[in-house]
């Protein structure tokens, strides 16, 4: 631990002395705090940041030279003879212990205002089970399936963790072995003003926030937990965000064509509806496959069609992903391989005279790491398209006239569950909620597998199995 004598000349010597304004004034336990919070910051790795140009012109650069990604289309991916193929190497890689799953949770949902850690958020459309619940079960499904094991790895960010990790223990982890469940923390970086100082929150504690989703690399790697996956001979990744209860966790088919193409790091795509939908534009620049954020795509080059009058740049990036193992190890060696994006926000800040300031206008820049960056550093990244309605619906916000609203994706699931048991021959009437846990079945054909004789569906129903606690 540095003396204070030597933050001090750090804070001297990287522009940053104002840390210390207020220190005469603090308790001795606020000084502890302010000093644990300055000495965890990577000065150097800051300095380097601070001193880059703004991305803006580059980025439209790369808009210019984007193209459409070679991709297995819908159809595709379900032509019976390769979708067999793919379930089978897929299903062989989970029965033999060869797959785990990184859950990411560590963002502070300040769209959606929920006062929680948004993983606890009550999202099953009949149960209220939350989305921490219905994507937990889901592995867990998977992992009974095909009677293996399959390690979850939950990634938590400080705001998140405690309360995340207090939520997870009260629910016995949701009946998780205890041997395959891990919680691990992601790092958080400071934020700057236009002059680029450090923001204090507090006369005693810096402005911090998660480092972006991308942070998981480096967490997994600090936390031993990607050690610990390569001792346990994992060698495919599957990854997903917390806020996607649709998400197809650890499914046999995408694991399938991620080995079937020998691909180091595969991801899945919905087709946009919208040209200005809200997702990043997976493309292809000069051969290689990445990801242009919807903010930096100018509408000239979303709204690109076709001859046909279809958009040019249509895949639309849903957050999963399949990883090889080998991959994201030789990527944690290198410290450049995520880049830091910046995002301009409001952030409540302490002046110079020790007072709290509320902007009206954005006044901070933020930095994250965004996992989809190692796209083109994958040798044979591919990308696969799946239906939204099967696949992706997040929780994002709260107002009802926004998208993306609870509302909207408890619908998608009980649409979606409709359908499954009307493709099983069931009758269940329109606009009724209906959930089937993930531990009855985790899919469409489990579901088709596993229903006798039902009775039609016309009021609200949960389907749980007989020994689960509904
Ligand atoms: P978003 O960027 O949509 O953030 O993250 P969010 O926290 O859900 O919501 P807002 O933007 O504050 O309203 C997408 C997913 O990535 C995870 C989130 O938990 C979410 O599942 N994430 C995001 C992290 O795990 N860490 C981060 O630093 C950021």
């Amino acid at each position: 631990m540095k003396s204070l004598e030597q933050l001090s000349s750090t804070l001297d010597s990287t522009g940053q002395a104002h840390l210390l304004n207020f220190w005469d004034s603090l308790s001795s336990s606020q000084q502890q705090q302010l000093h644990d919070q300055i000495s965890g910051i990577d000065f150097e790795q800051l300095g380097s940041l601070l001193s880059q140009e703004s991305a803006g012109g580059e980025l439209s650069a790369l808009a210019d030279r984007a193209q459409p990604p070679p991709a297995i289309t819908l159809e595709q991916f379900h032509d019976a003879q390769a979708h067999r193929h793919a379930v089978e190497l897929g299903s062989d890689a989970i029965a033999s212990g060869k797959v785990a799953m990184v859950l990411t949770a560590g963002g502070q949902g300040s769209r959606l205002g929920f006062e929680h850690p948004k993983g606890m958020y009550p999202i099953g459309p009949v149960s209220g089970c939350s989305l921490y619940q219905m994507i937990i079960e889901k592995v867990l499904a998977r992992a009974r399936q095909f009677g293996s094991s399959i390690p979850l790895y939950v990634m938590t960010s400080p705001p998140t963790h405690v309360e995340s990790s207090n939520y997870l223990a009260e629910h016995d982890y949701f009946a998780y072995p205890a041997d395959d469940f891990r919680l691990f923390c992601q790092g958080v970086m400071p934020a700057v003003d236009s002059e680029n100082k450090i923001i204090l929150a507090e006369k005693h504690s810096l402005f911090l926030s998660p480092d972006g989703h991308g942070g998981a690399v480096a967490a997994l790697t600090n936390s031993g937990c990607l050690q610990e996956m390569l001792d346990r001979g994992v060698e495919f990744v599957f990854y997903g965000q917390v806020d996607n209860p649709l998400i197809q966790a650890c499914d046999p088919a995408l694991i399938g064509f991620h080995i079937a193409r020998q691909s180091e790091m595969t991801t899945q795509v919905v087709r946009k509806t919208d040209p200005l939908q809200k997702v990043g534009n997976v493309v292809a620049i000069d051969g290689r496959v990445q990801i242009i954020e919807y903010s930096d795509l100018p509408a000239e080059y979303a709204c690109r069609q076709n001859e046909d009058g279809s958009l040019r740049l249509w895949a639309g990036s849903i957050a999963v992903h399949v990883f090889d193992t080998a991959f994201l190890d030789r990527v944690s060696r290198d410290a450049a391989s995520l880049p830091f994006h910046r995002a301009r926000k409001k952030v409540t800040f302490v002046d110079r005279n020790g007072e709290k300031q509320i902007p009206v206008e954005p006044n901070a820049t933020k930095f994250e790491r965004f996992i989809f960056d190692l796209l083109p550093q994958a040798r044979n990244a591919i990308v696969c398209e799946v239906d939204p309605a099967e696949g992706f619906c997040a929780v994002k916000n709260s107002a009802p006239a926004e998208s993306e609203t609870p509302q909207h994706v408890k619908d998608a699931i009980s649409r979606l569950h409709r359908q499954w048991i009307r493709r099983a021959g069931v009758r269940a009437e329109d606009g009724v909620a209906v959930e089937i846990s993930p531990l009855f079945a985790v899919d469409e054909p489990q579901f088709a597998r596993r229903v006798q004789k039902m009775e039609p569906i016309c009021e609200p129903t949960y389907l749980v199995d007989p020994g689960q606690d509904s």
